[in-house]
């Protein structure tokens, strides 16, 4: 292995995204290239965000907020603009089924910029105590629940997740997970399977 393919492997780990992840944009272009840059940015931007609430970087709330709002940037209309019908020109990794269901497409990625605003809102909130969360374990398995508990509250399994007024309020630490299975919930039902 070379540098550059460590780089991308550890990359791929920290994000739970497959490791062909970082070498796909090869050969992209055109609408495709653009998403798959924003994606990447907004990967970049979850990974420093997922140090800090892992206590792994200093907890700093101007720069939650800078994050938040960098991904919030990509969500919405944004993203929605991204996804031409039938844009899956090679290497795309986009499943054609964002066209067929492109309500809960468009929902997500406006939960999205929604749950990325709630995030910076949410920064200078109380932290749970003992600060940081511990480990990948507890943030998988919060994570995975939450998710579950979205899907079956959800009506017509677009589920419905906690308001962004609501979830202002909450501790960001618990805003984060909303929004990281924001990403995931998309990416399980229009994103190519990972691995
Ligand atoms: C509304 C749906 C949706 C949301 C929300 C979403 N994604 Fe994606 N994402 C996709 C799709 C579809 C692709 C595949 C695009 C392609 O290859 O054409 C993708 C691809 C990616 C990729 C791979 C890019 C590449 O280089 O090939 C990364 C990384 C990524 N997303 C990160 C994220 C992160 C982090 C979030 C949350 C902050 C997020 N995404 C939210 C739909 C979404």
């Amino acid at each position: 292995m070379n540098r550059k393919t460590i780089l991308a492997a550890a990359v791929a780990a920290a994000l739970g995204a497959g490791a062909a992840t970082a070498l796909a944009h090869t050969g992209a272009t055109g609408v495709v290239k653009e998403r798959m840059e924003a994606m990447k940015a907004m990967g970049d931007s979850m990974k420093e965000l997922t140090a800090i609430m892992r206590g792994q970087q200093d907890y700093d709330a101007g720069r939650v907020r800078a994050l938040a709002t960098r991904i919030g940037v990509h969500g919405g209309e944004a993203m929605t603009e991204l996804f031409p019908e039938g844009s899956l020109d090679h290497p795309s990794e986009a499943l054609p089924t964002i066209w067929s269901n492109w309500e809960r497409f468009s929902d997500l990625a406006i939960r999205l910029d929604d749950y990325a605003s709630a995030l910076a809102a949410a920064a200078d909130n109380q932290r749970p105590a003992g600060g940081a969360m511990q480990g990948q374990g507890m943030m998988q398995g919060q994570s995975m629940m939450q998710g579950q508990g979205m899907m079956s509250g959800g009506m017509m399994g677009t589920g419905q997740g906690p308001t962004p007024e609501m979830l202002a309020q909450m501790p960001p630490d618990a805003v984060f997970l909303h929004l990281a299975d924001t990403c995931s919930a998309c990416h399980q039902d229009f994103r190519k399977k990972q691995n």
